[in-house]
């Protein structure tokens, strides 16, 4: 894809749906009883993964345009699958649905592509056998293809190594069918949407503090699901809005989740003119519509808890931030060398190839802004994040930017480059 710069960005759009609460509506839908419809469903690769993946233990499903609807069959109403499931890119499918396989009455397999077969699955293997899953894969359980042979499971108490809700959630899954209560204490709170789900569906989670409590269920009930646009594809927009100068941008119908708003709370803190208008509840789901002013950012600290709340923005963050005056250090951020690319290293190799002033760190990487970056070659390594932050860094670049491999934005955007052509 070719990116030109632009000198504003303005209008009023909305995003599609945000693909962790998709993919849990397709789940939870399927184990549910009865019918489940989802508007705003994500449309992308990842969420249609989950679908197939659904389709392939016997759960009818139709998808038509933005609706999906699922007839769900209750939680031991899943056939066992004639074939392989396949992932295809997405961590969250084959992480959320090992916990619903561990303890079903029949063995599954699952793999995905060449990128999910290097992402660690030990953090939920190992979990997940405590609670007395038999489940294996590659090396002792490391990496997929996974092999699950369901069993009955029993609730744990179990204190998470990294603040992830995808192991979080596998374990939440799992815990529906467990005898006893599971008890997950998080160093950090990390996207709570499957609690807020479970419950919706007529489930029993609590959560105090840093410590969730999941009682397990005796049956979940078909819902109706308005999925809100997904924060973390508003963050190229925001980003985008902020850095042009003249820009005013409204994004309506956005998922405000306060364990997904870091990114809002970040770009405050590096001056952004940002106000969330309209603040209301969906689902559960807290939403609003967030207007973005240009702004002149200045560089920031990022890390700690703020972390998980904006973990999938960072690359967005780091292009702004060549934009923001003075340096952004950004830290605590190890979990981004196991996302669809080692996001460290392939936002800072590329945001170079532009002639940003930006090091590589062990948790993270600093960057001195208020550089004007050029166009370039780069490369998104088969990453939509990657992809897309450097489509927005092209925005204020000089001259022409052509992002190699550029396709990979249907994992989570299909549309991403019609939307930057029409604003
Ligand atoms: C997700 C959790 C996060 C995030 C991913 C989606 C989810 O992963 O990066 O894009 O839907 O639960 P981790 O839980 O591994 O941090």
């Amino acid at each position: 894809m070719i990116v030109n710069p632009k000198d504003r960005i303005n209008g009023e759009i909305t995003v599609p749906g945000d693909k962790s609460i998709s993919h849990r509506a397709v789940m939870l839908g399927s184990i549910a009883e009865g019918i489940t419809e989802v508007t705003g469903f994500l449309m992308g690769a990842d969420c249609l993964s989950t679908i197939e993946c659904f389709r392939t233990l016997g759960i009818p499903i139709e998808v038509n345009d933005k609706k999906v609807t699922i007839h769900g069959k209750g939680l031991l109403g899943l056939a066992a699958p004639a074939k392989t499931l396949d992932v295809g890119n997405s961590g969250t499918t084959i992480r959320l649905m090992s916990g619903i396989l561990s303890a079903q009455s029949f063995s599954s397999d699952l793999t995905g592509d060449a990128s999910i077969q290097k992402r660690p699955m030990l953090r939920i293997v190992a979990p997940l056998r405590e609670m007395g899953a038999k489940i294996d894969g590659k090396e002792g359980g490391k990496y997929c293809p996974l092999h699950i042979e369901g069993q009955p499971l029993k609730g744990i108490h179990y204190n998470l190594p990294v603040a992830s809700a995808q192991v979080k959630s596998a374990m939440l899954f799992a815990s529906l069918y467990a005898e006893g209560e599971t008890i997950i204490i998080e160093p950090a709170p990390s996207r709570n949407h499957t609690e807020i789900m479970v419950n919706f569906f007529g489930g029993k989670i609590v959560h105090k503090d840093n410590v969730i409590i999941s009682s397990p269920v005796k049956k979940l009930t078909g819902q109706y699901i308005e999925v809100p646009g997904d924060i973390s594809s508003a963050a190229y927009f925001i980003a985008a809005a902020l850095i042009l100068p003249n820009s005013e941008l409204l994004i309506k119908n956005v998922g405000v989740n306060p364990t997904r708003d870091g990114i809002i709370t970040v770009f405050k803190q590096m001056g952004a003119d940002i106000e969330l208008l309209n603040q209301r509840t969906q689902c559960g789901e807290p939403v609003a519509d967030i207007l973005v002013r240009s702004s002149d950012l200045h560089g920031t600290e990022i890390g700690g808890s703020l972390i998980p709340k904006l973990i999938d923005e960072i690359p967005v963050i780091a292009a702004a931030a060549c934009y923001a005056q003075g340096i952004t250090i950004i830290k605590d951020a190890q979990e981004l060398k196991v996302k669809e690319s080692n996001r460290i290293q392939t936002m800072v190799s590329e945001l170079k190839k532009m002639g940003a002033s930006i090091t590589e760190t062990d948790d993270g990487m600093i960057i001195e802004g208020s550089h004007s970056l050029r166009g370039s070659e780069v490369e998104s390594y088969h990453d939509h994040r990657v992809a897309m932050s450097l489509a927005i860094a092209a925005l204020r670049a000089k001259g022409e930017t052509r992002i190699h491999n550029s396709d990979c934005v249907n994992i989570s955007f299909p549309d991403f480059f019609s939307y930057l052509e029409k604003l």
